[in-house]
């Protein structure tokens, strides 16, 4: 298979962790046989500093000509620091989301059995754990009017949704929960907001064209409380833009790291794929960063296209890579691997497949990495 991807690195990480899943992907297609192009385009801040605008039209451009857009972080401190800020790098994230379509954000989160220990949660508590956030990503009070008098003493932000923006996400989730364990939860707040109640009564209603699905519904403070006591009772959560930003980050806390989870996002004919994790300025450059996020964002991409076998081979070789401790700093504090060390090991599985010759076994017991 021929595919154009888009790269769009962002801000912060982005760049080192994108860098790590191009590998990936070029490893697959290799092993595989297909030929991947990737072209790379400024976003976020990146792009604010070398063209004033955090989605410039040549960015948009690359993104339509593609067939899919892996994206890395996007937020810098300069601009979350200054209240006044007229242009944001979040707003290309938002603007790229909406110009392409992206109204279904699918966000898999998941106990990896080796991580287990790592949570901070308890072990029988996690275990087991697997379930996906369908969030809504290009409606409500993420898109709607914003308004600051003009004393700067009043704001407000409008929550807005209609009909068939909550039905043309419902089915797709109603759909993923057919093909899992045939449960479907709504997440709202429909004890207080008008939009809530409108989400229950579309997907109530669309629910019952799918009667082999259990749907049911949780307020989103019970269900922040019911992610952390009793994740294991979720299979397929469905929620509006801003809960499923919060909840699935809080999510994440289950799998070890947030340094882990993936996401698609989904609607139209390009797909975005992209970590859930933020920009981490910290790291940037230092090696550090944990590139999995974005690793298994590629393999949320060879899913998208059908390259399922592909998806596996790149999944496996991350779960070797936890298995035998070749992990970066937030997963090990021990850790000698870094983010390049980590993305090369996974690479080099995807290719050769090989249990004995990627890894000095003695020397990772010892905490000396060599990739050999
Ligand atoms: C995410 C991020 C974004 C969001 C930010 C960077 C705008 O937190 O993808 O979860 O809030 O959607
Ligand atoms: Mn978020």
């Amino acid at each position: 298979m021929k595919l154009n991807i888009a790269l769009l690195p962002g801000d912060g990480i982005g760049p080192d962790v994108v860098e790590q899943a191009v590998k990936s992907l070029q490893a697959v297609g290799e092993a595989f046989g297909h030929s991947f192009h990737f072209e790379e385009a400024p976003v976020g801040a990146a792009a604010i500093d070398e063209t004033g605008d955090p989605l410039p039209e040549a960015t948009l451009a690359v993104c339509k000509r593609s067939d899919a857009v892996l994206f890395g972080a996007i937020g810098d401190p300069k601009y979350d620091n200054d209240p006044k800020a007229k242009v944001r790098p979040e707003q290309g994230l938002l603007k790229l989301r909406k110009s392409l379509g992206l109204f279904t954000n699918i966000r898999p989160i998941k106990a990896f059995p080796t991580l287990i220990e790592k949570s901070p949660l308890k072990k029988d508590i996690i275990s087991g754990t697997d379930f996906t956030i369908y969030r809504e990503l290009t409606g409500g009070i993420y898109f709607g009017e914003k308004k600051l008098s003009e004393d700067g003493s009043t704001a407000s932000d409008l929550c807005e949704y209609s009909e068939s923006e909550i039905e043309r996400i419902a089915h797709l989730a109603f759909k993923a929960a057919r093909s899992r364990r045939k449960k479907l939860t709504l997440v709202d707040k429909a004890n207080v907001l008008e939009t809530s109640r409108l989400w229950r009564r579309v997907v109530g209603s669309i629910g019952e064209s799918y009667p082999d699905v259990e749907l049911d519904f949780l307020f989103v403070d019970n269900a922040a409380m019911q992610i952390i006591l009793n994740p294991g009772q979720f299979d397929v959560i469905l929620t509006e833009n801003m809960f499923g930003d919060i909840i699935s980050d809080e999510g994440s806390v289950i799998g070890g790291s947030i340094g882990l989870l993936a996401s698609a996002s989904v609607g139209s004919d390009i797909g975005m794929f992209e970590p859930i994790h933020g920009s981490y300025p910290q790291a940037k450059g230092k090696d550090i960063a944990n590139p999995v996020a974005s690793i298994l964002s590629a393999a949320m991409l060879l899913e998208h296209f059908n390259l399922q076998e592909e998806a596996d081979a790149v999944k496996l070789a991350v779960e070797k890579s936890l298995e035998r401790g070749v992990v970066t700093p937030d997963l090990d504090k021990e850790s000698t691997y870094g983010t390049v060390k980590v993305g090369d090991f996974i690479a080099d599985y995807i290719l050769h497949n090989d249990d004995s010759t990627q890894i000095n076994r003695e020397n990772i017991e010892f905490g000396q990495s060599t990739i050999i």
